[in-house]
């Protein structure tokens, strides 16, 4: 008779998933979780559980009731703000998505395209010709923020001001506290820096985002000023370094598999699948949930009010849910994947974001077919996201 004890049903780990590691090492750490058990309880950030696999992680996102938006990252299960439309729910939420929705969609991003393009064109140009690069700062970092300033209205000459922002808000690192002082007086800027838009908008509406969220009600009356603020943060949040984190994990790839480089730059006509498998493959972003009454989730009981951890690459890496999920395969056709969330908060932004890279990687192998990684590169990430921060060095014949 065996006397050991059965496994745990979730069992007990201490992962600082915020932490900065080299790049590509937090995946693997996931893999690992994932193999151990479908729930993990993390005693990192005031305890909070983490979901490893795609059954369980899809029912999660899809039960709003029980699991809500409201509370959106494990440190904080209690925010004084909210970043509207992502940590709203129920009713107030889906108004809010109805109105947003026709801003969103493939018809409206398709007017994008032209300005687009020639953004990319114009930087990448520039930067074939010196036949090396620091990939983040010199191309990932800004080629989002000006598509941004387009989506959302503002002036291009603006674009400097939202770069150094958006390094303060979501690149800054060190000591924690200079670190919270400096993030927070970027956002007090960039709040105001909103507050005078949408006053300017008022007097005088545009054909931009800003001047139609104006327009729209919530329960019959118009949406307040606090509420229009906390809509442009959250697109700030949820457009600009998500993008960037995609592109940097897209060209370490491609710089470190020629294969698969080469196939693209053979068939340009390859690279929309190969933009989902990369995203379906390396999935960055990690969303949080709260527990709204005791619950469980694949046996593991938890309570009210805990914070739960939502990796997509979990999901996305399933072998349950993907043949040979790990391997990346530009061949694989339609997965169905979840980089861009699922349920009602699934990603507003997924048809503009599907643009933005393929653009970016048509232009890329356009202008620039053959590069490599340079030997200084180092990339690490950390925050709240996967994806390299910078020390992407990639270099070329010219
Ligand atoms: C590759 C790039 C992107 C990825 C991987 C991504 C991923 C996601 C994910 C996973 C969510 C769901 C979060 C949750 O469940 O709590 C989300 C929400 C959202 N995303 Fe994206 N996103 C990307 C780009 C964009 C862009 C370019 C925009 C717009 C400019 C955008 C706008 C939004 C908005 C507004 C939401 C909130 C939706 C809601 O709460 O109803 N995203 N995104």
């Amino acid at each position: 008779m065996s006397t050991s004890e059965p496994a745990p049903v979730c069992p007990v780990r201490d992962f600082n998933h915020y932490s900065e590691l080299p790049f590509g090492e937090k995946i693997k750490i996931y893999d690992e979780l994932r193999e151990e058990a479908p729930v993990i309880r993390n005693e990192f950030a005031n305890g909070h559980y983490i979901v490893t696999r795609y059954e369980e992680m899809l029912s999660v996102y899809q039960n709003a009731d029980v699991f809500s938006s409201t509370a959106v990252t494990v440190f904080n299960p209690n925010p004084a703000f909210r970043w509207i439309p992502e940590m709203l729910d129920g009713d107030e939420h889906r108004q809010w998505r109805k109105q947003l929705g026709p801003l969103f969609s493939p018809k409206f991003v398709e007017r994008l395209e032209d300005k687009v393009r020639q953004r990319a064109v114009d930087v990448i140009s520039k930067i074939a010709e010196r036949g090396k690069c620091d990939f983040m700062h010199d191309f990932a970092n800004q080629y989002p923020s000006f598509i941004f300033l387009e989506l959302m209205g503002l002036p291009f000459e603006d674009l400097d001001t939202f770069l150094h922002w958006e390094d303060e808000i979501l690149h800054v690192s060190g000591e924690p506290e200079e670190t919270a002082r400096r993030r927070a007086a970027a956002t007090v800027a960039l709040t105001e820096y909103f507050r005078k838009i949408i006053a300017e908008r008022r007097e005088s509406p545009r054909d931009d985002m800003i001047s139609k969220a104006i327009q729209f009600e919530v329960d019959g009356e118009p949406v307040s000023q606090e509420d229009l603020e906390s809509f442009c943060i959250l697109m700030f949040m949820a457009g600009l370094d998500t993008v960037s984190a995609t592109l940097g994990t897209t060209f370490m790839f491609l710089a470190t598999h020629p294969e698969h480089r080469q196939s693209i730059v053979d068939d340009p006509d390859l690279i929309p699948s190969a933009i989902e498998e990369i995203l379906r493959a390396f999935a960055i972003v990690i969303p949080s949930r709260k527990a709204m009454e005791d619950t469980e989730i694949a046996g593991c009981p938890i309570k009210a009010g805990e914070m739960i951890s939502l990796p997509l690459n979990a999901a996305t890496r399933d072998e349950s849910a993907y043949e040979d999920a790990k391997v990346v395969d530009f061949e694989r056709g339609s997965t169905n994947h979840i980089a861009f969330g699922a349920g009602p908060h699934r990603c507003l932004g997924s048809h503009l974001a599907r643009r933005e890279l393929r653009i970016a990687l048509e232009e890329w192998h356009r202008l620039i077919p053959n590069y490599r990684l340079a030997p200084e590169s180092a990339p690490t990430e950390s925050g709240g996201q996967l994806g390299p921060n910078s020390n992407i060095h990639l270099e070329w014949e010219v």
